[in-house]
Formats: structure tokens, C-alpha cells, sequence
């Protein structure tokens, strides 16, 4: 009686092994093909007399391939299709007139400069925001503020094209209170995006946009006192009301004060007005940080975006996807905008022509002409 027993008992866990070693040998299986898969090594075959290897067949991807990549990526895109998407990216840079764009040559002399008043000191730490696209490892990092929220958008989209699409939003109709990746891809610090990740300083490619520091301001003073005068008429314009010397000399004092007092308070204006070396730690971030310089008139904004697409390319972004973006900014607001409206101008004029005001403008910003490389002369460039 017990024999059976033991008998029965010795079958049932036989098979019991069979079946687990079955297990074993369709996952040992399904192991290996994935990192076939994955590492892209060569799988090489007899096709009819042709001997095919997967891994010279940059473009006829085996079929098979293909699907067993679909299956473990979700973002798996065949060799045939990224040809494709690159073709097509390189006609829309061609129609957009974004290839050849010769960069303007500065003059940055930084002895053209009268030092009536001391020169305002770089890298104080003012903010650092960045807005990052995980998968790619690139991040971007925005000061503020107009094109900054386009930026910022195209990162979103980059990160998530397929849940920002669901929303139903678009990269040059987000505002920054509603926008779609508030708190998904944002850090405030570099630190503290290394560290939630879990990875080196190396791994990233890291990018930012930069202004011309005049137009900069000249901008700030248009948005804070012209357009949006009727909100907290103290506050805002540092109470300056429509008084563009007031403006200027505000911004020169605080920046001056902040750099020696190593003060916290700063508010909305400031952000929009002290140097931009402030931000984004770029003394610490040589080298690292790639620099894009942002312009106001529309034939340098095409530079602008060429060397965007530029940095997504390097990125690896998938070339739809960066056509994606293209079109948008190409076609939004963005593109026709009359940037330089009355008001600027007339404020660009009166600056211009005031030494004391531009000998202050090139004191408070000297190291964001230095660092960025804009030139030191108006006279004939900006008009
Ligand atoms: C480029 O422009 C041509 C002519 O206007 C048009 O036919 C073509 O579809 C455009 N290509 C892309 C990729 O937008
Ligand atoms: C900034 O945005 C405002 C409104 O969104 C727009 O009217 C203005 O032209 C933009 N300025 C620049 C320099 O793009
Ligand atoms: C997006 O728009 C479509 C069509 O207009 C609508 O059916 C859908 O509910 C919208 N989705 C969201 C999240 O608003």
C-alpha cells in the first residue's frame, strides 16, 4: 500500500519536473532572442542561395526581426521607416529653408564698453528649470520666458508625443499655468535630476537658449509695463510704470545688490531681467551645456530652430517626431508674429540713444555678452 503510494507520488513529481523543464527551455528560448534582439547581434541564414545576415540588412530589416522587436519595444521603429522619416525630415528642412545658415559674425569687444558702472559679477545662482525627455537622456534647460515655453512644449511632446496628442494639446498652445507636463519632466536643479535617475552628469545631452541681452530686455520691459500694465501696477515694471530709464536702472541695482548681498528674494521680473548666466549653472556646466542663441527676427529665429533640430538629431529623436515639432513651430503663432512691435522699438530707441543707458545695459550684462557671444554694437544691427 505504501509503495503505491510512493510510487504514484514519484510519478507525479517527475512530471512535474518534465514540465518545469520545459519552462526552463522556452525561456532559456525566449532569453536569447531577446538579446539577439536587443544588442542587434547577426542572425545569419540561408535565404533561398543568398545567405542573409540581420545585421547587414540595415535597411531590408528581416520581417521577423522586426516583429520580435515590436514585441519587447514600444517605441521600436524598422530600419525601412527611419529612412523614411529622415527622407522626409530632410525635405521639410529643405522647404522650411533651415539647411546652410551661416552663423553672423560677432564682434564682441568687450573694450567698446565705457565701465561708467561696475560691472554686474556672473554665475550667481539664480534658477535652474529644466525640462527633460527621459528616454533620450536630453534635457533641456529654459529660461524664462517666450520661447522658453515652446521649448519646454517640444520637450513634453518629445517625452510622451502620444498622451500629449490625447490631450489634445499643441507645442505652441501650451501656457505655462496649464501646461501638459507640469511636475512630469521638470527638475529645478541638475542635482536633483541626476539623482532621481540614477545617472552621470555624461550621460546627458544637455541644451539651452539664449537671447541677445538687449532684446531680452527690451521684451521684459514691453510684457511687464506695456502689454500687461492694468495687473499690480506697483508690482509689476518694479512700479516703474511706462518709464523705460526707471526700468533699466531697477534692473542694474537689484542684480547688483542680489550678486553682493547673496540675497534669496528675488521675484517674476527679476527671472525675466537678471543676466542669464544666472541660470542653468553654466559656469559649472562648461562644455556641457549647449548653447542656442534665440533671436527676435524671424530669418535668425530659422537658425534658432536648425540648430534645435540639430540637437534632437544628436539626441536620436525619431525624425517624425522632429518633423512633428517643425511643422508646429513653423506653423503657430510663433512663425508669424510680428515680433518687434511699436512699442519696442520706440523703447529700443530711446535706449540706444542714451550712453548712460547702454553703458549700464553692457555693465549689468557684460558676462552673458561675453559667455553667449553677442556683439557689443547696436548701431546698425537691430534696427
Ligand atoms: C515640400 O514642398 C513641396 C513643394 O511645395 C511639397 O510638394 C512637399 O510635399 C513638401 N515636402 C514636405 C515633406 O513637406
Ligand atoms: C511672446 O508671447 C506673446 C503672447 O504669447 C506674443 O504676443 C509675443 O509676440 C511673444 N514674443 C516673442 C518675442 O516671441
Ligand atoms: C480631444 O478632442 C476630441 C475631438 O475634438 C474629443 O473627442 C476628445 O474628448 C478630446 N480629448 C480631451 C482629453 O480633451
Amino acid at each position: 500500500m505504501a509503495s503505491v503510494k510512493k510510487q504514484v507520488t514519484y510519478a507525479f513529481q517527475s512530471q512535474k519536473y518534465a514540465s518545469s523543464r520545459q519552462f526552463y527551455c522556452v525561456l532559456m528560448f525566449l532569453v536569447i532572442m531577446y538579446v539577439m534582439v536587443v544588442y542587434n547581434f547577426a542572425l545569419t541564414y540561408f535565404n533561398g542561395d543568398t545567405l542573409v545576415s540581420a545585421k547587414e540588412t540595415s535597411v531590408e530589416e528581416t520581417e521577423f526581426i522586426q516583429v520580435i522587436r515590436n514585441f519587447f519595444d514600444r517605441d521600436y521603429v524598422s530600419q525601412r521607416m527611419l529612412l523614411e522619416e529622415r527622407q522626409i525630415l530632410n525635405e521639410k528642412l529643405k522647404n522650411y529653408s533651415l539647411f546652410e545658415l551661416e552663423e553672423p559674425i560677432s564682434d564682441a569687444d568687450p573694450s567698446n564698453i565705457a565701465r561708467t558702472y561696475a560691472i554686474v559679477p556672473p554665475n550667481i545662482k539664480l534658477e535652474e528649470k529644466l525640462r527633460v525627455v527621459y528616454k533620450k537622456r536630453l534635457a533641456a534647460c529654459v529660461i524664462e520666458k517666450n520661447m522658453s515655453t515652446v521649448l519646454a512644449s517640444i520637450m513634453c511632446f518629445l517625452e510622451d508625443n502620444k498622451a500629449f496628442a490625447e490631450a489634445n494639446r499643441t507645442i505652441t498652445g501650451e501656457h505655462f499655468w496649464t501646461r501638459f507636463c507640469k511636475d512630469k519632466n521638470e527638475h529645478n536643479s541638475i542635482e536633483d535630476l541626476l539623482r532621481t535617475t540614477h545617472t552621470k552628469l555624461e550621460d546627458w545631452i544637455m541644451f539651452a537658449l539664449v537671447r541677445d541681452p538687449l532684446e531680452r530686455l527690451l521684451s521684459a520691459f514691453v510684457d511687464k509695463c506695456i502689454l500687461n500694465r492694468e495687473s499690480e501696477m506697483d508690482k509689476s515694471c518694479y512700479g516703474c510704470k511706462q518709464n523705460i530709464r526707471c526700468f533699466v536702472r531697477n534692473v542694474y541695482w537689484r542684480a547688483k545688490s542680489f550678486a553682493e548681498n547673496h540675497e534669496k528674494n528675488y521675484n517674476m521680473e527679476d527671472v525675466h531681467t537678471f543676466p542669464q548666466n544666472w541660470h542653468c549653472s553654466f559656469k559649472d556646466r562648461t562644455n556641457k551645456m549647449k548653447i542656442i542663441k534665440y533671436y527676435s527676427e524671424f530669418k535668425e529665429r530659422k537658425r534658432t530652430y536648425a540648430k534645435i533640430v540639430d540637437v534632437l538629431k544628436e539626441a536620436d529623436i525619431r525624425p517624425a517626431l522632429i518633423s512633428e515639432v517643425l511643422d508646429q513651430i513653423m506653423a503657430g503663432s510663433t512663425y508669424h508674429t510680428t515680433i518687434n512691435s511699436p512699442e519696442k522699438e520706440l523703447a529700443r530707441k530711446k535706449v540706444t540713444n542714451s550712453e548712460d543707458l547702454m553703458d549700464m545695459i553692457y555693465s549689468l550684462y557684460y558676462h552673458d555678452y561675453l559667455m553667449f557671444d553677442f556683439p557689443f554694437e547696436y548701431k546698425d544691427v537691430h534696427v
